[in-house]
């Protein structure tokens, strides 16, 4: 057993499981026992993979990530896997994403791949109606699955491959950080309902009711929001979204960082926001990603 985990340099709230190249040699051969098409047919095998994950570290790593994501103080971890070497190939980074899920929670059905997981492309030219592959404008702070009826309770992402990359930094604010928390989640529009549609891309066909501040069983503010997919009914909730977002976008106490190639940011997704900053424009840009999103196992 021999992960290390770190406070962030950024910040203490984020906590950085640093796994060794031995470690991850470990997994080679437990995970050969799963094809990708095994673990997208069969769930059960997505458990077993997860449990032999945990096991090279003697169970200790379920601990951790379950006691860091569930923690309001943290609940954010960034998972540093010392991968360069090429046998710790896309597929090993699949294998190592699920295995992380699985030991934490079920993840959703993901409409937009059709699959437990997606992967997906940022590049210089998008044709697509969301933001999330737009790779020169800012994705502003947002949690996810606002437009889904299932639970998001946290989500992972991790980066696949990357080329042609300069900006595109990892953003990330926690709800306690935020200087205007009291302010907004007080607020009662804040607290009414707003219906939550989606564009075409995300696959689905209804759309939901919630409000954007919910409290927690201990009172806690939590958030449910993103900037491109609230459908305001009135002026009161146009202008209570505007005001959201220009507070969360000029937050100094964002953090910013970027993320190596093959790590994994896996957050609690209530009381944490992520997105991302601009590219800077090079049409060789490149990078792909996954993620997942789930609840947790109770
Ligand atoms: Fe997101």
């Amino acid at each position: 057993m021999s992960f290390t985990i770190n406070n962030h340099t950024k910040s203490k709230r984020v906590q950085v499981i640093n796994i060794n190249n031995e470690d991850l040699d470990r997994l080679i051969f437990p995970f050969k026992k799963h094809s990708i098409t095994s673990l997208e047919y069969k769930p059960f095998s997505r458990f077993s993979l997860a449990k032999s994950l945990d096991e090279v570290f003697e169970n200790k790593l379920s601990v951790a990530l379950n006691k860091i994501i569930k923690d309001r103080n943290t609940g954010t971890v960034v998972v540093k896997p010392d991968v360069n070497n090429k046998k710790f190939d896309k597929d090993f980074l699949v294998k190592l994403s699920t295995g992380l899920a699985y030991l934490v929670g079920n993840p959703n059905f993901d409409s937009m791949s059709g699959k437990y997981y997606a992967r997906f492309y940022v590049k210089h030219s998008d044709s697509s109606d969301s933001y999330l592959r737009k790779a020169y404008t800012n994705l502003d702070l947002h949690t996810d699955g606002t437009y889904v009826k299932e639970k998001t309770d946290w989500l992972i992402m991790t980066k696949m491959e990357e080329q042609g990359v300069s900006g595109g930094e990892s953003v990330i604010l926690h709800l306690d950080d935020w200087e205007h928390l009291e302010e907004l989640s007080n607020n009662p529009v804040g607290q009414e309902n707003f219906t939550w549609g989606s564009p075409k891309s995300k696959n689905v066909d209804y759309k939901v009711e919630h409000p954007v501040f919910i409290k927690d069983k201990n009172g806690k503010p939590t958030i449910s929001y993103i900037d491109q997919f609230p459908e305001p009914k009135n002026m009161e909730q146009g202008l209570f979204l505007q005001r959201l977002s220009d507070c969360l976008e000029e937050s100094k106490n964002k953090i910013e960082f970027p993320l190596p190639v093959g790590s994994t940011i896996f957050s609690n997704n209530y009381f944490w926001l992520h997105g991302r900053k601009p590219f800077k424009e090079n049409t060789n840009l490149s990078r792909e990603l996954l993620r997942i999103r789930g609840t947790f196992f109770n």
